[in-house]
């Protein structure tokens, strides 16, 4: 049997992954369970009140706002006399940026002339003087200035952007970064424009894919200072104009403590210094590098963080042994109290500012691209990672 030679629980889990087969694997009692809980949670306790949904999550009742409420007719009539002016072209500015393009609005790019970003907007189709301008160009154009440039070039640029947000304007983010920080961003908005936040969940590389899956990408959307009021209405429609399909109400000082908390902790950091802790220990115990990366990334990877992500933590666990499960359940807590200081630290240095100032110092320099290609290339050099390049050659879809 090709499982054979896995790990216990890897074999488990592998054998768990299809759903049909999943459930014949689970015992009763364990399966009636795991089958409540795969009942989309979005399902329980929907109350559709004209154009939201009150959804209770967990024991609290939130406001969520939906694409099927904003047809492409409906955007087009709402954004008819607008110009949408999207400013940068990384990873969000392709999403949002084609997304809206898709949506037929009238959208313009601004970016630096002749930088990395003109040359892929102009590949994927955007026309030098027809809707390609540089920042300034393209601020001054637009109704809408869709700030998505890196969140230390929005305090680079700001001095000179901010004379051309002019009073009936819209000023909208992708992150509550530079206007909740504007003691260090120094980015102080124009105190007569909408100021709006839509901040997609994932990447703008997925922003661009779910929608082109005729699904949408869940978003946060807030109101930053609301003049003429209709901000609000604004965000949602923006929100769904860019691609999203789900829009969750949140401030624009809460999205940015959660989201650079997230991103340092389980999200990124803290996954790759647990997964660089658990391998290196099982190295220096005389374990190969297959068996530690198995143990260790592919196995969560390939088959347990799937299966989490499809139906929740207690569905993981019953789709493994009771030995694993006895094993995770105990020593979930003991990782809670061990890492919840440290949670509380970065909590700390987001809320004071510390990581702003770090991200505003390191990416400002004008050499930030070469340092962070080198900083890749230490991790690409990394044992775990390297190993990880050979497990993932062995994978039936990667072989000839
Ligand atoms: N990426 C995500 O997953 C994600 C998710 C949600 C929200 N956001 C937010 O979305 C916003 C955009 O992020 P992003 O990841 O899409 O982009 P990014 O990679 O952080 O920024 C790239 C853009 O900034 C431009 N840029 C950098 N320095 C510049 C300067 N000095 N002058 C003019 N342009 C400059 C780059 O142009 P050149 O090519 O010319 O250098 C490029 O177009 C940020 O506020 C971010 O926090 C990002």
């Amino acid at each position: 049997m090709a499982s054979r030679g896995l790990p216990r629980a890897l074999r488990c889990a592998r054998v768990a992954a299809p759903r049909s087969v999943l459930s014949s694997a689970l015992p009763r009692p364990a399966l009636a369970k795991a089958a409540a809980a795969a009942v989309p949670r979005m399902a329980i306790n929907q109350q559709p009140i004209r154009g939201l949904k009150s959804i209770t999550f967990a024991d609290s009742t939130e406001t969520v706002y939906e694409r099927e409420d904003w047809p492409r007719e409906k955007l087009q009539e709402f954004f008819k006399n607008d110009t949408l002016a999207l400013i940068g072209y990384g990873s969000q500015g392709h999403g949002q940026g084609l997304n809206l393009r898709d949506q037929g609005l009238n959208v313009i790019v601004g970016v630096r002339k002749d930088g990395a970003s003109w040359k892929e907007a102009v590949q994927d189709g955007w026309v030098p003087g027809k809707n390609l301008f540089d920042v300034d160009t393209a601020v001054e154009k637009g109704t809408v200035v869709m700030n998505l440039l890196s969140d230390a070039a929005q305090s680079e640029t700001w001095p000179a952007l901010k004379p051309k947000i002019t009073k009936g304007k819209t000023l909208y983010f992708s992150h509550g970064f530079s206007p909740v920080f504007k003691d260090l961003t120094k980015v102080d908005v124009p105190e007569d424009v909408d100021v709006i936040l839509v901040a997609p969940k994932g990447s703008g590389r997925t922003v661009r894919t779910l929608f082109r899956e005729g699904r949408g990408i869940n978003s946060s959307i807030a109101v930053f200072q609301d003049v003429t009021g209709q901000a609000k209405e604004k965000a949602i429609a923006m929100g769904v104009a860019v691609g999203s399909g789900y829009l969750y109400e949140t401030t624009f000082q809460k999205e940015v403590y959660s989201d650079l908390y997230g991103e340092r902790g389980c999200l990124m950091g803290g996954i790759h210094g647990m997964f660089l802790a658990q391998y290196e220990v099982l190295r220096e115990r005389g374990h190969s590098p297959s068996e530690a990366f198995n143990e260790t990334v592919e196995e969560a990877t390939q088959s347990l963080y799937p299966l989490i992500g499809g139906n929740g933590m207690d569905w993981m666990y019953a789709a493994c042994s009771t030995t694993a499960r006895r094993g995770a359940i105990d020593w979930s807590s003991r990782f809670r109290d061990n890492l919840k200081p440290l949670f509380n630290e970065l909590y700390d240095r987001v809320q004071d500012g510390t990581e702003t100032q770090r991200s505003l110092d390191y990416n400002s320099q004008k050499d930030y691209r070469e340092k962070y290609e080198k900083e890749m290339q230490e991790i690409r050099d990394l044992e775990i990672w390297r190993a990880g390049k050979a497990v993932r050659s062995l994978r039936p879809e990667n072989q000839k």
